[in-house]
């Protein structure tokens, strides 16, 4: 089997499709469907191959029986059939006797949709701990297996990874898409390459961080990940964000030391403090006080990153250097998107946070590509690699290797 999609003879094969279709939810409402889209082009190409389709995805933090009430997946596949303007079936059940009929009834382009694959998760986690014996009962509804389920390439469970061992194995459009943009940054990325790094989450980031150094010639922080570092180099940050765990504080130094010609720290901020709305100064970095919380950047900050910005071929932003959901906080945000707009270079966002604000503030022009994955796509940046797909690579017939 070769390890991508259109290389290999589908004709008429019953294919079991992976994809990721977490989407945002409300009351029953899919928020924001662009995750099922993206899908499409792998459904419409297996179409037009006559195959029959069975779409597997999870859905949610499956935990509990109360959480399989919230999670099924039968108005995602109503909807798939709405965007696809054909008939999509849904089963109630991913496992067993009646699903190998139904499966087994199937004609020439039909698509069914199975059940959340994390509903199997209930009471043993056999989804999540990529279960044998469930792997194998998937694998043995199809003829080959197409993961389009980027999402979650990150994720070694029964329904992304387990099959794999069971059938000829392939990769989706979608999948090759987000590997081919992120060996941009992943794969000698054209220098000068700086990485744009804020958010919260920063004992999460540090191995992001930590794989980013190296590559690239500047580090600009906001957000959590600045706060971490003045902190580390014995600034007062008062009420700021940051790590309370002292060794990534620790970690965070060692790091500022080695790579202190890439570190681009703020000199300055817009802070706010939690016992007053009103509250909104503009501070220099070395005058902040304990009662502050630094919530942006300031002015001389977003003018010393312009400079890097302007002169890098390739730039990658994740998080947000600011609490930009506040207006009162949201310049700086703003100001870098503004610049990343002018910038000539390769310019890739990826995670959660940096995709809602990219979109929220409406600057998706700004941006060559938005990665659709959170963990996966931070995953993969920092180690090359994706379990999920792990099987895929090394059991390909191709004669070459795959760049990642
Ligand atoms: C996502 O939405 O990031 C993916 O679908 C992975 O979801 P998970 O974190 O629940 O595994």
């Amino acid at each position: 089997m070769k390890k991508y999609l259109q290389d290999n003879v589908i004709s008429n094969k019953k294919i079991i499709l992976r994809v990721d279709y977490n989407v945002p939810m409300k009351n029953g409402q899919i928020l924001d469907d662009s995750k099922i889209k993206n899908t499409l082009e792998t459904i419409y190409y297996l179409l037009s191959e006559n195959c029959k389709i069975i779409i597997l995805s999870h859905l949610g933090k499956v935990r509990n029986v109360e959480d399989k009430k919230k999670y099924s997946l039968e108005p995602i596949a109503q909807h798939l059939k709405e965007l696809l303007n054909k008939e999509v079936y849904f089963s109630k059940e991913n496992y067993g006797t009646n699903v190998v009929k139904r499966v087994n009834a199937m004609v020439s382009g039909e698509i069914l949709v199975l059940e959340n694959t994390r509903f199997m998760d209930i009471p043993n986690r056999l989804e999540s701990n990529c279960d044998a014996q469930l792997s194998e009962f998937w694998a043995s509804l199809g003829d080959i297996f197409v993961n389009d389920a980027f999402g979650c390439a990150h994720r070694r469970h029964a329904s992304t990874y387990g099959i794999s061992k069971y059938l000829p194995s392939c990769l989706g459009f979608l999948m090759q898409k987000e590997i081919g943009m992120l060996n941009r940054l992943v794969i000698h990325p054209i220098h000068p390459f700086t990485v744009i790094m804020g958010g919260a989450k920063v004992d999460d980031k540090l191995p992001l961080i930590e794989s980013l150094l190296p590559k690239c010639d500047y580090l600009l922080c906001g957000g959590g990940i600045a706060n971490t570092c003045l902190e580390a180099l014995g600034f007062n940050i008062g009420e700021s964000l940051s790590s309370d765990d002292k060794m990534v504080i620790d970690k965070m130094k060692e790091l500022l030391f080695k790579y202190r010609n890439k570190f681009m720290l703020p000199l300055d901020a817009i802070v706010g403090t939690t016992y007053s709305p009103d509250y909104v100064q503009y501070k220099l970095i070395n005058k902040i006080n304990d009662n502050d919380m630094i919530l942006d950047i300031g002015t001389k900050t977003i003018a010393k990153y312009k400079t890097a910005i302007m002169e890098s071929e390739t730039i990658f932003i994740n998080g947000t250097v600011g609490y930009y959901e506040n207006p009162k906080f949201a310049n700086g945000t703003k100001e870098i998107f503004e610049i990343l707009k002018q910038s000539k270079a390769i310019v890739v966002a990826g995670g959660g946070d940096a995709t809602s604000s990219i979109n929220n503030l409406n600057y998706t022009s700004a941006f060559t590509y938005i990665s659709s994955g959170g963990g996966a796509t931070l995953d993969y940046i920092a180690k090359g690699k994706l379990v999920a797909i792990e099987n895929i690579i090394e059991g390909s017939d191709d004669i070459e290797t795959l760049d990642i």
